[in-house]
């Protein structure tokens, strides 16, 4: 296991969600998230998961939380660290390259530290929410990757899909 990343899309004032949902609709962005965690293990907090609302299909779902400790089809733990250590010793197990935590606001807060990656759907909007992603220095990272999509009937606002490695 060689990479740990964030994949989140976040307003131009770092919102990441509202009343526990996504403050947009962007089909695209959806279809990106599909494809980049399929087969991998993601990480999530409980009230992520709850606003999905089920395991995702076809990748392995964590979820961290200190009042639930059963979800079928999915692993729970009540630290973040024992879901990373755990996560960890699965990616070795089935030859994984990556773990993905994909939210929310808490789980993005408490692992920044410990990521070498981030895959920013950057929402071009200013927009009213209650969950952010933190304050990132880009310094600390690289773009290996960009790609824009236009707002259309199915997305609510432009969007770039970037991607960053860590150089410290
Ligand atoms: N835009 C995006 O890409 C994106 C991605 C994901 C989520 N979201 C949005 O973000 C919002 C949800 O995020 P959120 O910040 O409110 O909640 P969250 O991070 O998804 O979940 C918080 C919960 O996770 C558990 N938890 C967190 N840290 C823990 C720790 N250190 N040890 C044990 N359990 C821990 C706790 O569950 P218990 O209370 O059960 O103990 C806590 O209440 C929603 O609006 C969602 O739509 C957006």
């Amino acid at each position: 296991m060689k990479i740990i990343s964030h994949v989140v899309a976040l307003s131009n004032n770092n919102v990441i969600g509202v009343n526990n949902d996504l403050p947009w609709n962007l089909k695209r962005d959806l279809l990106h998230f599909k494809e980049y965690t399929t087969n991998k293990i993601i990480i999530m907090g409980r009230k992520t998961y709850e606003s999905i609302g089920r395991p995702l299909p076809n990748r392995i779902n964590y979820v961290v939380s200190r009042t639930i400790d059963k979800i079928e089809g999915a692993f729970v733990f009540d630290s973040i660290d024992g879901a990373i250590c755990d996560a960890k010793a699965y990616c070795v197990e089935l030859n994984l390259e990556e773990i993905v935590i994909i939210g929310g606001g808490f789980l993005f807060r408490d692992t920044i530290s410990i990521t070498n990656k981030l895959v920013l759907t950057k929402v071009d909007c200013e927009i009213d929410g209650d969950v952010f992603y933190p304050e990132v220095d880009l310094t600390d990272w690289t773009e290996i990757d960009s790609k824009s999509f236009m707002k259309d009937s199915d997305n609510d606002f432009n969007f770039t899909v970037s991607t960053y490695d860590r150089v410290r």
